[in-house]
């Protein structure tokens, strides 16, 4: 049998069947692959199919599934199971999902252990546990890798690949293989790091937010308006370094221009803020104006979030094609 980005099988297992592991599963189903959906709790998978077949019911209608294959084909790919050795019985790659707690996922990791195989990718969709701590010391390390994905990965394609010092070459490249196969968009870090990149970068600039509506710069609407219709338009389509390298006649030519302009502004940031007193305050209330915290209102705001991703992923599709 075709055994599609140099996987042993079409066949892969989903573990924890929470708000990640759904959008997984569908990412999977989309890209063709047979799934095992496997949670320890019966009543999550129910939902979670549940809520699987609707949202892949409405992408068909609107026209924003993924794949080839129909709704009705890719549910049919999706199976629940409450056995872990069932679910990952003759599986290609496993992807974790369960909670963000390092001793849960040790002790998951530990169990899949002494049911794998030497061939299986053992994948964590960790947001910030570092794979040394996850995986050390496993039997099967060398197959062990974090795919962390963006929350919706259905509808945010990028996954950062972040190996173990002791995963083998062989596994970066086959889960890589893998992730361009199901339409997401890989990077590969070259070591761990804390908060990998995205984090770092998305820290970077929560953290710079926050010192300025707590310094009475901005009010918080008008700074999420800085980069909602501002910087976040261009890095839609184009990264930070993209963005240098066309604003002046190319990268050493923006530096020379902009080298001391920049080191001028980076020495005013302040400390790391606190994130709590009057500055949390202040953005509590103001989000909560727009937005009050209750799951009707957020629910609504989540919705119309996923539906500007879906047109927005339209629209990169459209131009890159051009
Ligand atoms: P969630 O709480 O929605 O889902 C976790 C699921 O794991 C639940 O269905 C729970 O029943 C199940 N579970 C608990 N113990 C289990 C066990 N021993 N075996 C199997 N299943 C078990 O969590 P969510 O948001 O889906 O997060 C999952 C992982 O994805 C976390 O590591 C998180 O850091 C990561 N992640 C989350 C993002 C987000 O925005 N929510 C974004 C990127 C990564």
């Amino acid at each position: 049998a075709a055994s599609p980005a140099g996987m042993e099988s079409s066949q892969v297992a989903v573990v924890g069947s929470g708000l990640i592991g759904r959008s997984w599963a569908m990412v999977f189903a989309a890209g063709g692959f047979k799934v095992k959906l496997y949670d320890i709790a019966q009543q999550q998978l129910t939902s979670a199919l549940e809520n699987i077949r609707k949202q892949m019911k409405e992408l068909e209608a609107s026209g924003f599934l993924k794949g080839s294959l129909s709704a009705e084909k890719q549910l049919a790919l999706i199976s629940i199971c409450t056995d872990l050795k069932t679910a990952v019985d003759g599986a290609a790659f496993i992807q974790e999902c369960t909670p963000e707690n390092l001793e849960l996922k040790k002790k998951i990791f530990g169990q899949l252990d002494l049911i794998v195989g030497d061939n299986v990718i053992l994948s964590s969709s960790t947001s910030c546990l570092l794979p040394s701590k996850l995986f050390t010391g496993l039997k099967h390390v060398k197959q062990c890798i974090v795919s962390h994905p963006v929350n919706p990965p259905y509808f945010v394609p990028l996954v950062e690949i972040v190996p173990h010092p002791e995963t083998d070459p062989s596994t970066i490249e086959r889960t890589y293989a893998l992730m361009k196969k199901i339409g997401q968009s890989p990077v590969k870090l070259n070591r761990e790091i804390e908060g990998f990149v995205l984090n770092r970068l998305q820290y970077a600039v929560i953290s710079e937010a926050w010192r300025l509506v707590g310094e009475g710069i901005i009010s918080p609407t008008d700074l999420d308006l800085v980069m909602s219709d501002g910087l976040g338009m261009r890095y839609a389509f184009i990264g930070p370094l993209e963005t240098m390298h066309l604003n002046a006649e190319g990268i050493s030519n923006y530096c020379e221009r902009y080298r001391e302009g920049m080191k001028l502004v980076l020495n005013t940031f302040g400390p790391v803020p606190e994130f709590s007193g009057e500055t949390e305050q202040k953005i509590s209330q103001a989000m909560s104006e727009k937005i009050p915290v209750v799951p009707k209102h957020l629910n609504a705001r989540r919705e119309w979030r996923d539906e500007c991703l879906t047109g927005l992923a339209k629209l990169k599709k459209q131009m890159s094609s051009n």
